[in-house]
């Protein structure tokens, strides 16, 4: 049994450790924002937010997560807009864009964390 934080809510789940994250937010949590694409961490489709990180959570087992904060496509919805990654720097392509909304993301929070 781990306890995850999924986009800001706690939720246990009873998977092995070695599970992939992907597997867990999709089948457990019914999350459909991370994508399955490649599962070789190639794409990017799979991309989430752990503590700000970007992680491909297709070859990231959930044992790694620990206390982490997991922010799915989800999670950055509910965000105010002007903590979102502006439309301008988003490519078309569907898995594409996944990945660099995160990707995107992911460096927001590193640019306004001080070092
Ligand atoms: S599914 Fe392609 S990087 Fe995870």
């Amino acid at each position: 049994m781990a306890t995850l934080n999924v986009n800001g809510k706690p939720h246990q789940v009873d998977v092995e450790p070695d599970t992939p994250l992907l597997y867990v937010l999709r089948d457990n949590l019914g999350l459909h924002g991370p994508k399955f694409g490649c599962g070789l961490a190639q794409c990017g489709s799979c991309n989430v937010l752990i503590d700000g990180k970007a992680v491909r959570s297709c070859t990231y087992a959930v044992g790694k997560v620990g206390p982490g904060k997991i922010v799915t496509l989800e999670g950055l919805a509910r965000r105010p807009p002007s903590s979102r990654p502006g439309r301008a720097i988003l490519p078309s392509g569907r898995f594409v864009r996944r990945s660099r909304t995160i990707s995107a993301a992911a460096g927001r929070t590193r640019a306004s964390s001080p070092p």
